[in-house]
């Protein structure tokens, strides 16, 4: 049975064909994957599915019936929900207020929803709290809200545009859980993810898209990571590996015992102290909501410590308001790019200059240089690759993934000496990511000191020096990338582990067993192995694929290891814009 057929859609923007004769058929009772690079036209898509949109050519059927939908409302009496890949809940509204907005009519604004919520939240395991104020909530608790919401209308096929993004291993695999209960009910999910060894772990089929059309179809038994990607992108999985240490003795970032508490009292930060040396990256793994947002936020100064100092270079700058900390060559790529990296409604050169106002190539002077800020912008988009018709767009028309470009291309610009990169590549396509690492691993080599943050654990393993965990606001273990594997880390990150993490030594089981069986280089491999097959394929593809991913992705941007002041070209341009 057909849930929903689109057929010969198409959608102009100005300069952008986002749509291009665009077929998807979706059964009942299915999780359909949709799959494409960064502005192949996925979220289009699925906007004209949902009314916000409407295609300039194409057809929309649901359940075999012909439909012209003028607004989300008329798509949501038809059975669709969309929860998109920006969340779009109202911060200083509670959770029920939230949920029932618009919706009064269904089961009013009181008790009544109240127990509607309550039921559905367990029904499917969401563990949503009707009364908590969004602004409370964390990015996984967030978009449970949000497929709640979707239910609460009546859903019968859901959109989900990116729901992994933002969750940690654990996270993604109660929400799959979550969409086999809602498969076995007979509804259809639509999902959209980059991260293609998920795809293929939940999907029954998988639809393709490339530069705004369809460009196949595959069976997720028949096929793997590698191929879907070629697919995607017409390129080789990647790799996060970073190949040699880089790490000094230098220290740039030392926080000692910072304590961060909420209103009430209750310690969101306790106890933290770490260091970060030049060319090192310490990665923070972590269930979202365990402190990662708040250190973040001291650490650029958009809350103060309560007690404890944080010193960057030589300068205590535990008082410094945000700009000088940025001034002083601290970059930030926040983990909400919406709320806290681009003026949504401003074209991508004022964009370029937000959060950078006082510093070359935005201002000369005491004034600003639009020039210097547009000419800069231009750079930004051909080097980052933002796939864009140009610099005067507003940021909210680039995707999601092409948004994300510009805001690491923005503060990598700054050569910060100090970057703190919370999910640097969220929402970005297999080939972006590449590129997107090989840029952090170049200023690493050059001095950079970074702070990660990522759900990716792959990505966090891969391009960190040294691993600390947060649980519960304080730094509970540490692990060396180089043994532990993703399961190992995962398992730590519930907080079951204490102490230095020892490879094959955890609590888990499985882990165990597969760390007995390995031999020192194929660790990554044979230990997923054991795990899981679909991590397997993954696993495996990516270290075949290892040598070409570090080689071909990037050629311009790539320098020869250990040899720091030699290729000194890729550099200049931005010399002489500063
Ligand atoms: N409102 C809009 N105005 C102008 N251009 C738009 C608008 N919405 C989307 N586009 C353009 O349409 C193209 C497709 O964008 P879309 O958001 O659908 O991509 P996507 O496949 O969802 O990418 P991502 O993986 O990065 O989220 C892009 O080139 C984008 O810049
Ligand atoms: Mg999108």
């Amino acid at each position: 049975m057909t849930a929903v057929e689109l057929a010969g859609i198409t959608k102009r923007f100005p300069g952008v064909v986002a749509n291009h004769d665009i077929h998807l058929t979706v059964h009942k009772g299915t999780v359909h994957a949709l799959v494409g690079e960064n502005g192949a036209g996925k979220s289009t898509l699925m906007k004209i599915l949902y009314g916000m949109q409407k295609p300039d050519e194409g057809t929309i059927a649901i359940d075999g019936e012909q439909v012209a939908f003028s607004s989300p409302a008329d798509a949501i009496v038809r059975g669709i929900g969309m929860v998109h890949q920006h969340f779009m809940l109202a911060d200083n509204l509670t959770v029920l207020e939230n949920v029932v907005l618009g919706s009064e009519k269904l089961y009013g604004i009181g008790a009544r929803a109240r127990r509607k919520i309550n039921e559905i939240s367990e029904r499917y395991g969401l563990g949503v709290r009707p009364d908590v104020l969004v602004e409370e909530l964390g990015v996984a608790a967030r978009q449970r809200v949000e497929i709640l919401k979707v239910l609460y209308r009546g859903a019968r096929t859901l959109i989900l545009d990116e729901p992994t993004a933002v969750l940690v291993p654990q996270e993604v695999d109660a929400l799959f859980d979550n969409l086999r209960g809602l498969k076995a009910e007979g509804l259809s999910v639509i999902f959209i993810s980059h991260k293609l060894g998920e795809v293929l772990s939940v999907a029954d089929e998988i639809t393709v898209i490339r530069r705004g059309t369809t460009v196949g179809t595959a069976v997720p038994a028949e096929t793997t990571p590698r191929q879907l990607a070629e697919l995607m992108v017409g390129s080789e999985l990647p790799t996060p590996q970073t190949a040699e240490s880089t790490v000094t003795d230098r220290p740039v970032l030392t926080v000692d015992t910072l304590r961060l508490a909420a209103p009430g009292g209750k310690a969101l930060l306790d106890d933290i102290s770490f260091t970060i040396h030049a060319g090192e990256v310490l990665g923070i793994a972590g269930v979202e909501g365990n402190g990662q947002t708040e250190l973040v936020d001291a650490l650029i100064g958009l809350r103060h410590a309560d007690s404890g100092t944080i010193r960057f270079l030589d300068a205590d700058i535990t008082a410094l308001p945000t700009r000088k900390r940025r001034e002083q060559g601290i970059g930030y790529i926040p983990e909400d790019r919406h709320r806290h990296g681009l003026l949504l409604e401003a074209p991508l050169w004022e964009n370029r200059i937000l959060g950078h106002v006082t510093e070359k190539p935005n201002s000369k002077g005491v004034w600003l240089d639009l020039k210097g800020a547009q000419d800069d912008a231009r750079r930004i988009v051909e080097t980052y690759d933002v796939r864009t018709p140009g610099i005067d767009v507003t940021a909210a028309s680039l995707s999601g993934g092409n948004q994300q470009k510009l805001i690491v291309g923005r503060e990598m610009s700054h050569k910060p000496r100090f970057l703190i990169a919370a999910h640097p590549t969220r929402g970005v396509d297999v080939g972006a990511q590449a590129a997107i690492w090989d840029h952090i691993r170049e200023a690493r080599r050059e001095g950079l000191a970074v702070l990660l943050i990522s759900a990716d654990l792959d990505e966090l393993i891969g391009l960190s020096d040294t691993l600390r965990v947060i649980y519960d606001g304080r730094l509970v273990a540490d692990a060396d990338p180089g043994t532990i594997t993703p399961e190992e880390l995962g398992s730590a990150m519930t907080g079951a582990a204490t102490g230095h993490l020892e490879h094959g030594e955890t609590d888990d089981e499985t882990a165990v067993t597969a760390a007995t069986a390995v031999t020192a280089d194929e660790t990554a491999v044979t230990a997923a192995t054991a795990v899981t097959d679909d991590e397997t394929a993954v696993t495996a593809a990516t270290d075949e694929s290892a040598e070409s991913a570090e080689t071909d992705k990037t050629p311009e941007i790539r320098k020869s290891p250990g040899s720091p002041e030699a290729p000194e070209s890729p550099e200049a341009p931005e010399d002489e814009a500063r």
